[in-house]
């Protein structure tokens, strides 16, 4: 089961922005690539650094503690599936932007 929450307008982030929600009990780093959304934990799986803070470049952002590069669409680490941030699938209902998360297993 997966639920679906809408992110108020006010903190959708501009083309070429982010924007770090709090949104059902998650911490997420909302990347807007050119009217491409990409929502991410942001928490690093190396150690935990916000990824909200890191460095972007095209759809990879660096994270500022390590320098370990993570694909924003698939989540996995650059060139590798040894580590995996978690993403969260972004939907559009006309104007309306929703992240999609996933209720955890029981
Ligand atoms: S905490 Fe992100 S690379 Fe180490």
């Amino acid at each position: 089961m997966s639920q679906r929450h809408p992110v108020p307008a006010a903190q959708v982030p501009a083309a070429g922005q982010r924007a770090l929600l709090a949104i059902g009990g998650q911490s997420i780093a909302l990347f807007n690539l050119d009217g491409h959304f990409h929502a991410i934990a942001d928490s690093c799986p190396h150690q935990g650094s916000s990824l909200c803070a890191g460095q972007l470049q095209g759809r990879v952002i660096q994270c500022r503690a390590h320098g370990l590069r993570f694909d924003l669409a698939s989540g996995y680490l650059l060139n590798s599936t040894a580590l995996k941030v978690t993403t969260y699938p972004v939907e559009h209902d006309g104007e309306q932007l929703f992240i999609v998360i996933e209720d955890p297993a029981p």
